[in-house]
């Protein structure tokens, strides 16, 4: 099934050429979604699949943890967000990585468990350094932990392959929360390694935090960046 997002841009709509009632998703305005009122998606004159595709990756943004507030996600958008996971690509289907929501009841033992991780490796870290590494974890209204399943020696499936899996996993996430209008980060640090963390997380032996995924409302547009050139970082084989 074919499905197009319509000249209506990124509003929902039937494409002529799919099957009857193959409906487009409704998605919202991308990157539409800021506290701030009146920032606007760049992406209006979208008209093909491809014009959506390249308006929604160019539109994700890291905004920065501090700057996403509440709404979050809703339990039903949580729930697509997080369905996008699973359309990444996964060699032998080992489903290589999962997601911990840590929800906003548990922030409190995930600032324990930040603490925690900072005394593991400065023991004589002072109480505003431990006040401040609580205090992240209570930054976005949505807050995932990623994880890979790096595997055990003889799993089949290698760990670069794993890890590509998660990254995709990890990106289709970011890209729907952008598609449904969410500003999302991903924060790592050194506290993802430590042995606070793994327990807290009940990270097995062949598991491996790769970052947090945050997300929420963006309470202000981050400045533009510069991407690279696409001749930067692609060559012919057999070329210099
Ligand atoms: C695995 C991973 C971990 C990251 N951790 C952090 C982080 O701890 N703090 C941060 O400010 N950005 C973090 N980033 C986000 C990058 O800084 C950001 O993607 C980069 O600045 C490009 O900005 P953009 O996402 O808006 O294109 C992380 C990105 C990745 C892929």
């Amino acid at each position: 099934m074919r499905v197009t997002v319509t000249a209506a841009g990124l509003d929902a709509g039937v494409d002529a050429r799919a099957p009857t009632g193959a409906r487009v998703e409704q998605v919202p305005r991308v990157a539409g979604r800021t506290a701030r009122r009146g920032a606007r998606a760049p992406s209006s004159g979208a008209r093909t699949s491809g014009d959506f595709a390249e308006a929604l990756i160019h539109a994700r943004r890291t905004v920065l943890p501090k700057r996403l507030l509440a709404p979050g996600p809703d339990a039903r958008q949580l729930e697509r967000i997080l369905r996008a996971a699973s359309a990444a690509p996964d060699h032998d289907q080992r489903t290589p990585w999962r997601f911990v929501l840590v929800q906003v009841a548990a922030r409190t033992v995930l600032a324990e468990g930040f603490a925690a991780a900072l005394r593991e490796r400065d023991p004589a870290a002072n109480p505003a350094q431990l006040a401040q590494a609580r205090e992240k974890a209570f930054r976005a209204p949505t807050l995932l932990l990623a994880v890979a399943r790096t595997g055990l020696p003889g799993d089949g499936v290698p760990l670069a392959e794993r890890l590509v899996s998660a990254g995709c996993a990890i990106q289709n996430v970011l890209l729907m929360a952008t598609a449904l209008g969410f500003g999302s980060a991903l924060t790592s640090g050194q506290a993802l390694q430590s042995r606070a963390l793994r327990e807290l997380f009940a990270l097995g032996s062949g598991e491996q935090a790769l970052c947090f995924v945050n997300i929420g409302t963006a309470s202000s547009a981050p400045p533009p960046r510069a991407r690279p050139a696409v001749r930067s970082y692609v060559r012919e084989l057999g070329s210099p």
